[in-house]
C-alpha cells in the first residue's frame, strides 16, 4: 500500500486541481486532455457515468499520454478491473462500502476513496489508505470539516470535491490536510459537449494558477 499512496501523492503534487469529467463522446477525450494538460492540469479523472466512459478513458491512455486519467465514480468491484484495463492511472471513489474498500486495498493501482465522515475516513484509514476523497465536500462541512479533523487524523489527506469551484478552491487549498481539489467547473458539461476547448482551456488556466498552502 505503502508504494500505491506514494504513486497518488505524487499525481496530486501534479497540480492543485482535478478536473472531474463526464464524457459521451470518447473520440474528444484525448483532445480535451492534452487542452487540459496545456493549461498546466495534467491530472484528469473521466466519471465511470456513461455508457462510453472506459472509451474515454481508453482513448485518453493511448492518444494523450501527458495526461494522467484516472477512473472516477467507481462503486463496484467490478469496475476495478475495468478501469484498469481501459488505462486508468488510480481509482476514485465518491463514498466506500467496506466490500469496495477491500476490493480497492487488493487492487494494483493506487485508489482514492471517498469519505464523508470521520468514522468512515477512519475506516478506510485502518485499511492503509491515507489519501482520501472527502466527497460532497461542501454539502459534508466544507473547510471547517477539513479543518476540524486535521488535528485528530493527522496522518491523513484529503482532495475534497463537490461543491468546490473557482471561488471556494483557494479556501480549500489553503486547509493543511489538503493536497488538491476536485470539481466540474473546470470542464462545465456545455463546454463539454459543444467540444469548447477556448473556454475549458480559460478555466484550467486560471485553475492550475490557484495557491497551495
Ligand atoms: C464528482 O463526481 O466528484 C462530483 O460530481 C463533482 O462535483 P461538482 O460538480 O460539485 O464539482
Amino acid at each position: 500500500m505503502r508504494d500505491r499512496t506514494e504513486t497518488l501523492l505524487s499525481i496530486a503534487a501534479r497540480a492543485p486541481v482535478i478536473p472531474v469529467v463526464t464524457i459521451d463522446d470518447p473520440a474528444f477525450a484525448p483532445e480535451l486532455a492534452a487542452t487540459l494538460v496545456d493549461a498546466g492540469l495534467p491530472v484528469v479523472e473521466v466519471t465511470l457515468r456513461t455508457p462510453r466512459a472506459l472509451d474515454a478513458i481508453r482513448a485518453i491512455a493511448r492518444q494523450a499520454p501527458e495526461a494522467i486519467v484516472l477512473a472516477g465514480t467507481v462503486v463496484s468491484q467490478s469496475q476495478i478491473g475495468e478501469a484498469m484495463d481501459a488505462g486508468a492511472a488510480a481509482l476514485v471513489t465518491p463514498g466506500t462500502s467496506e466490500r469496495l474498500a477491500d476490493a480497492l486495498a487488493a487492487a494494483p493501482i493506487p485508489a482514492m476513496p471517498g469519505c464523508a465522515t470521520a468514522s468512515e475516513a477512519i475506516a478506510l484509514h485502518e485499511r492503509g489508505f491515507t489519501v482520501l476523497k472527502f466527497f460532497p465536500a461542501g454539502a459534508s462541512g466544507g473547510t471547517a470539516w477539513l479543518r476540524g479533523v486535521a488535528g485528530p487524523l493527522p496522518a491523513l489527506r484529503f482532495c475534497p470535491t463537490g461543491g468546490v469551484d473557482a471561488t471556494t478552491a483557494a479556501d480549500y487549498l489553503a486547509c493543511p490536510n489538503v493536497v488538491c481539489v476536485g470539481g466540474t467547473w473546470v470542464t462545465p458539461a456545455k463546454a463539454v459537449a459543444e467540444g469548447d476547448l477556448a473556454t475549458i482551456g480559460r478555466l484550467a488556466r486560471a485553475a492550475a494558477a490557484l495557491p497551495r498552502g
